[in-house]
């Protein structure tokens, strides 16, 4: 989605700008501007593609100012042309850049067209720019201005604006898209994330929903919704750095497989003992474990999917019913809920707009509690939900989610456990669960090894246009995560099944020209699966098995083995998710694809 960086400094900070949106490009754009204000006016570059058409701008046309505002724009409305790019000018006053929707921009624009203004872009942002100069005939002052053109729109929004001969300040504002003020020595920032900001402080001040704030070189000014002036807490970044660095790794994504075991470790690290798991990891107010009755799970993309093998966790261990809903379709109905429902929700950047709005929406329904299981300690979702636990993932810059997703589970097993001890499971089983767990790293570390052998079936596999990913139990949302990895970077059509839903339909669809990527641990689903597998092979399917030893499969004629560790079963979803991802990785590197900025997609999805 798109990205702000602002900056007002003692210094030249068109390096400072161009850096930023170098470290946002892993959120996914197709345009990018800055706008540089120094004592002779504003000024800008804009550029389609990739933030080095822009570096090349600034290369043959220099731009130097103490302020400056820059954009990486990921198109919604209007294409991605130059004419679309923020920055948007409202003449040659104001420069503004703008994360979000406005949706009652149409209107807006009528209004400002009646009034003389002319558009030079298709988008919705050039309204708010134009709404500022409007305001400030009436009162001059930028700030002011801004609060009150703030208050017409509808929608989401986090903004940045410079306007020419103001060379003292910049003003800045959220409410539904996420900004983060970042605090220096006689400079200070914004942008839509802490990584933006790395390279210049690592002092951040997480801006509430509402908010305007004023940034000189040696201030900021925070006035919340109302208007009023508001004191907020500094936070020291402590993620590592290195997250912004490939290390001997070509791309993010494969980095990001490589450290699951390490972030599997870290999730569970002070999460369980020997024997049991420490309810103390959800806070202090861990009492919710003993009132739950039923739990809703609301997610998107594959935190749904992490969010779908966690309802066979707590059915089976808990015996509490447990619903998992797509975001962007819970916030939109009407939703019944039980007596003491715990709302759970499930996201990496915690900044997912739908996500946000289903949190919003459920906290006035009267659940029991609200927690989010989520990858940002400092993000939204944790900043509004009641309770939180975090995979401690470190961050995750490939777009196609992988370590994420596998510490989402890890954390969901340790939440299901958690409910399960209150709803009747014995202390003998939770040890042996716990044991288990203890284990995953080794698991996940040993599912790697195979990474050589899967890089050869990938070779095989690049030249198809479709694929079917079947499952059964929780190998199935196992099975739409795969499918949903493998379009999402390489771009081959694919879908997913629960392996007993094939001859209900998409059998139909299988030939010699279909390959079928079947899940098959060795557990109680097995000899159906195997017989599941058998309609394939009698129709002349190419069959890619994912399996353990255990399970006596092995390639053959029109079967190609790739064996996974034999794992407790709790353990499976985890464990199988590795070869996928490396399967689907290996793949778009032989199609050669853009794999951590893949088409179309951006990293934290800001907007509806
Ligand atoms: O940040 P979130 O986990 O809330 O994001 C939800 C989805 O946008 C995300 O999981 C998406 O599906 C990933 N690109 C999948 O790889």
């Amino acid at each position: 989605m798109c990205g702000i960086v602002g900056v007002i400094a003692c210094r030249n900070v068109s390096k400072i700008l161009i850096e930023g949106l170098s470290r946002l490009e892993y959120r996914g754009y197709d345009s990018s501007g800055i706008a540089i204000n120094n004592e002779d006016g504003v000024y800008s570059h804009r550029a389609v593609g990739k933030v080095q058409a822009l570096k090349d701008k600034f290369e043959a046309y220099p731009l130097d100012g103490k302020i400056g505002i820059a954009h990486t724009r990921w198109a919604t409305h209007g294409k991605p042309t130059e004419a679309n790019a923020h920055p948007h000018f409202s003449g040659d006053d104001l420069a503004l850049v703008h994360n979000g929707i406005i949706e009652n921009h149409e209107p807006l624009r009528r209004e400002l067209k009646a009034k003389g203004y002319e558009f030079k872009s298709e988008t919705d942002t050039e309204v708010i720019v134009h709404l500022i100069h409007d305001a400030m005939k009436s009162q001059p002052d930028l700030l002011k201005a801004v609060q009150a053109s703030l208050a017409k729109l509808e929608g989401a929004f986090a903004i940045g604006v410079v306007q020419k001969d103001d060379n003292e300040r910049f003003i800045a504002a959220r409410k539904g898209s996420p900004l983060v003020v970042g605090v220096g020595i006689e400079e200070n920032f914004v942008a839509s994330d802490q990584l933006a900001l790395l390279h210049v402080t690592d002092q951040f001040i997480f801006l509430e929903e509402g908010d305007v704030v004023e940034l000189s070189r040696d201030q900021v000014t925070i006035y919340d919704a109302k208007g009023e002036p508001q004191e907020r807490p500094i936070s020291v970044f402590n993620h590592n750095i290195d997250a912004t660095d490939k290390g001997e790794y070509r791309h993010y994504m494969m980095k990001e497989i490589y450290e699951q075991p390490k972030v599997i470790a870290a999730c569970l690290d002070g999460r369980i003992s020997e024997t049991k798991v420490l309810t103390s990891c959800f806070g202090a107010d861990s009492g919710f474990l003993k009132e739950v009755e039923n739990i809703h799970i609301v997610a998107c993309g594959t935190s749904y999917h992490a969010g779908m093998v966690a309802k066979y966790w707590i059915e089976d261990l808990a015996g509490l019913p447990c619903t998992v809903e797509v975001a962007s379709e819970y916030r939109y109905r009407k939703v019944a809920v039980p007596k003491n429902t715990l709302f759970l929700t499930l996201s990496q950047s915690g900044e997912t707009a739908d996500t946000l709005a289903a949190l919003r929406m459920a906290k006035e329904l009267g659940y029991l509690t609200t927690l989010a299981i989520c990858n940002v300690p400092s993000s939204t979702l944790v900043r509004e939900s009641a309770l939180t636990l975090l995979t401690n993932a470190g961050a995750e810059i490939g777009v196609a989610s992988t370590k994420a997703f596998t510490t989402q589970l890890t954390a969901l097993l340790i939440t299901s456990i958690a409910i399960a001890v209150e709803n009747g499971l014995s202390a003998e089983k939770e040890k042996e669960l716990v044991q288990a767990m203890r284990s995953l790293p080794a698991y996940v570390d040993l599912a790697l090894k195979e990474d050589a052998h899967i890089k050869n079936v990938a070779d095989r596999f690049a030249n198809k246009h479709n694929a079917l990913f079947l499952g059964r139990g929780t190998m199935f949302p196992i099975a739409l995560e795969g499918s949903l990895k493998l379009k999402e970077i390489s771009y081959i059509h694919a879908e997913a099944y629960p392996a007993g839903e094939l001859k209900h339909g998409p059998l139909a669809l299988v030939d010699e020209n279909m390959p079928i990527i079947a899940l098959v641990p060795h557990n109680d689903m097995l000899d159906k699966l195997k017989s599941n597998l058998q309609e394939v092979a009698a129709r002349g399917g190419e069959l890619y098995v994912f399996a353990d030893k255990d399970t006596d499969l092995h390639s053959e004629e029109n079967i190609i083995f790739t064996e996974v560790p034999k794992v407790d079963s709790i353990l499976e979803p985890i464990v199988h998710t590795i070869p996928l991802q490396l399967l689907s990785y290996h793949v778009a590197v032989v199609k050669g694809t853009d794999v951590d900025q893949p088409r179309n997609l951006a990293k934290s999805v800001t907007v509806e």
